[in-house]
């Protein structure tokens, strides 16, 4: 008898507590507009949306590999399985025409869509929770504004039960603060600038911060360095592993250009990142520069050996002329590297044709060796609009995973004076299998 009131009073608990979780997970729809009366008018707030989408990243992930910008489509893996991006253009069917401001602004920052249903937070909006009324309201008035585009993504490829979109309730319970940006009084306004468009838009921590089982971001330990398509993004700030240490002038250039004479090139997911704030306005990426270098400094960790490229107006020299004066090593990987690098790394010519010696490189400085064998499998393909950005042959073809697990061990403790990484050679065979 005991017994069974006891079990009735945790059934009792169980349901309560099941449709107190229910109602939590509930979010209401938001009727419809008609698509019409959306359409932006408001020039100025039009173009200041522009500048905020692409301090998002918005047609980064918006954007299917050759499709309509802003029309989805781009799968995303994930450790969970593929998800896809949507059609945010301002088509009534697929995308978001019959959106009201209020159903915009309630995705980007609690990361619900109009019917309700809530979203995957491989939509950065635990960062987009920050962005201000202004902001919002400007980047909604310049979505409104593009071409309508038709087009659906393809279901998401999530195994049971992620794929049940109620599930999401219980992890924003767990990890999404929605909180907006709050400036810090004893901090200047360019410091509160950088740390909004950080934090915020910028959702730079979404690559470069570990996270946990569960996918969410390790809040304490931001900034220590993530992964994002196979890629390292490496740690900033005070852990660093950078050689030479990244100050304000080094991080303003390479954020608004994509490379530093100091510090090579943007690469991998990086690389669309620098795109989008070459376009920005200057100030902005300046506060960010302004901002993440108060986060202090890594060590410095450059042996005065490393030549220090002086940038443009040097004497271009030859290539293969250095690589010539190399003796030809006893260790396989030094082999290698002079045979087949040096021309390039060790010619002093400047960025962005010229490529950083390097041990500079923080590809070689990292904990692991992802980047650097992406790089020398891929290599660095010619840019699509005949603009000049810098070019690196691949080696996926030529070099053998041993060769390159040799290379690998070469340039760590020769170039970069530091111990063998583990498991160099299972990082080339998944990096292959992923290219
Ligand atoms: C890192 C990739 C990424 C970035 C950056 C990103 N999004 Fe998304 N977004 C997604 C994905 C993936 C989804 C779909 C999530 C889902 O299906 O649950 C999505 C969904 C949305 C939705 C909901 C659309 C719908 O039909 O349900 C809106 C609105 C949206 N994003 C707007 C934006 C805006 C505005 C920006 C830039 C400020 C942006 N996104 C940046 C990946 C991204
Ligand atoms: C045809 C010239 C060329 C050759 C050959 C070449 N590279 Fe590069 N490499 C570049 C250029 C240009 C860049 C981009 C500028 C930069 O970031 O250093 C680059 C970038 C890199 C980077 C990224 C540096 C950073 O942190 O920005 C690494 C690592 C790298 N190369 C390794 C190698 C290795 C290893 C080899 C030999 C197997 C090699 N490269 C051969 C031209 C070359
Ligand atoms: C989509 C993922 C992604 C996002 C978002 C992202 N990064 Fe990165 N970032 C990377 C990766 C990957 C690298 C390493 C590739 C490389 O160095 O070429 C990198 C490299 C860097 C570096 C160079 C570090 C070093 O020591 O070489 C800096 C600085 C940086 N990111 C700053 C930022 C800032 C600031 C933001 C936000 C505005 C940001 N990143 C957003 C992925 C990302």
């Amino acid at each position: 008898m005991k017994l069974r009131s006891v079990l009735l009073a945790l059934l009792a608990v169980g349901a309560i507590g099941g449709m107190g979780a229910l109602l939590y997970a509930w979010e209401s729809p938001i009727a419809p507009i008609d698509p019409r009366s959306a359409r932006a008018t408001d020039t100025v707030m039009v173009r200041r949306g522009a500048s905020l989408a692409l301090l998002g990243d918005c047609a980064t992930c918006h954007t299917a590999t050759g499709g309509a910008p802003y029309a989805g489509g781009l799968a995303m893996p994930t450790p969970f399985g593929t998800i896809y991006s949507t059609n945010i253009t301002p088509d009534p069917e697929t995308g978001i025409g019959r959106w009201s401001e209020q159903a915009f602004v309630r995705a980007l920052r609690s990361g619900v869509d109009r019917e309700g249903r809530h979203l995957y937070p491989a939509f950065p909006y635990d960062h987009f929770t920050r962005v201000t009324n202004d902001d919002a309201n400007a980047l909604y008035a310049f979505l409104m504004s593009l071409d309508p585009v038709r087009s659906s993504a393809p279901p998401n490829g999530l195994p049971f039960p992620l794929n049940i979109r109620l599930t999401l309730a219980g992890w924003k319970l767990l990890f999404l603060r929605q909180e907006r940006f709050v400036a810090d009084p004893s901090k200047d306004a360019k410091w509160n600038r950088g740390k909004y468009l950080v934090d915020g838009l910028g959702h730079c921590g979404a690559c470069h911060s570990p996270r946990n089982l569960m996918g969410a971001e390790e809040i304490s330990a931001s900034f220590q360095g993530g992964v994002a398509e196979g890629w390292r993004a490496y740690a900033l700030g005070r852990s660093s592993p950078s050689p030479v240490p990244w100050d304000e002038a080094a991080l303003t250039d390479y954020l608004a250009r994509g490379s530093h004479p100091q510090h090579g090139t943007a690469q991998g997911p990086m690389a669309n990142v620098t795109d989008n704030l070459s376009l920005v306005d200057p100030a902005d990426v300046s506060a960010m520069a302004y901002y993440l270098a108060s986060l202090g400094k890594g060590e410095a960790r450059t042996s005065a050996k490393i030549p220090v490229p002086k940038g443009p107006g040097r004497l271009p020299q030859v290539a293969g002329a250095q690589a010539a004066t190399l003796p030809l090593q006893s260790d396989p990987g030094g082999a290698i590297y002079g045979v087949a690098c040096a021309s390039c790394h060790e010619g002093g010519r400047p960025l962005p044709l010229g490529g950083v010696s390097l041990g500079l490189s923080t590809a070689l400085a990292d904990e692991t060796p992802a980047n650097l064998i992406n790089l020398v499998l891929r290599g660095i393909p010619a840019s699509s609009d005949g603009s000049a950005r810098p070019i690196m042959s691949g080696f996926g073809d030529v070099l053998g995973d041993r060769q390159i697990s040799d290379l690998a061990n070469y340039l760590r403790t020769q170039l970069a004076g530091k111990t063998r990484w583990d498991g160099v050679a299972k990082a080339v065979a998944d990096a292959r299998a992923n290219r």
